[in-house]
């Protein structure tokens, strides 16, 4: 069965081989690289393609469950634009990151992806609670968290392996308690 999740503007889909190009050539820029904790730079070469034939047996493991980012506009066969993973990091505990193509940014398309991560952590995983963090200087990272109703859960010292160092980070949590009561809220005020 493909796991396939819909937003408004977007797909989410489970990565193919096709995608190697495209997943190359984004992580292979430094601004995207050096605001992921996983991202090597450079980008070796064949990693996008060892990345992406690794997939299907973390999901199957339950280790890790990644999606490609795509546009709705682009249709059946759309590219990759960006990438959202949860990956298990105890049981019922899941750490959710993504990124985006920046010829994308800065028109709510990570929001959107991450609400829709958050659902599906949530819904389909039985997740108890979500993490996630951003470094530092990267505070429209920030903002997708809070806005998916992610909250403040300390600081961390996370090595960045584009930076080959450890940079500040902002820790957030969401539970699936204050995500259900954020859901209620939403739903009376939009009676
Ligand atoms: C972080 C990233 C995913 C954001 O993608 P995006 O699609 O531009 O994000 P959105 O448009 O959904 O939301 C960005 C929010 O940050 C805000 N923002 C952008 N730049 C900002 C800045 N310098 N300071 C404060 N807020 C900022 C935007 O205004 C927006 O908030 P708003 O909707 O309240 O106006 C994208 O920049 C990216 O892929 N970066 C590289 C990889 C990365 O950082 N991954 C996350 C690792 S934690």
């Amino acid at each position: 069965m493909t796991i396939r999740l819909e937003t408004e503007r977007l797909v989410l889909r489970p990565f193919a081989a096709a995608d190697a190009a495209a997943v190359q050539a984004n992580c292979s820029r430094w601004k995207v690289a050096r605001m992921t904790t996983r991202i090597a730079h450079p980008y070796p070469e064949g990693a996008a393609a060892a990345w992406i034939a690794s997939h299907a047996a973390a999901r199957d493991g339950g280790a890790e469950y990644i999606f490609a980012i795509t546009l709705q506009a682009d249709g059946a066969q759309a590219a990759a634009i960006g990438a959202s993973g949860l990956h298990k990091i105890a049981k019922g505990n899941f750490e959710l990151g993504y990124w985006l193509a920046p010829e994308h940014w800065g028109r709510g398309l990570a929001s959107e992806a991450a609400r829709a991560m958050v659902v599906y952590g949530f819904e389909k995983l039985a997740a108890e609670a979500l993490n996630s963090g951003y470094f530092i200087d990267n505070p429209a990272s920030g903002r997708v968290l809070e806005k998916a109703g992610f909250r403040a859960n300390g600081i961390a010292r996370q090595w960045s392996e584009a930076r080959r160092d450890f940079v500040d980070a902002n820790r957030l949590l969401l539970t699936r308690e204050s995500w259900r009561q954020a859901l209620t809220r939403a739903a009376e005020s939009a009676q």
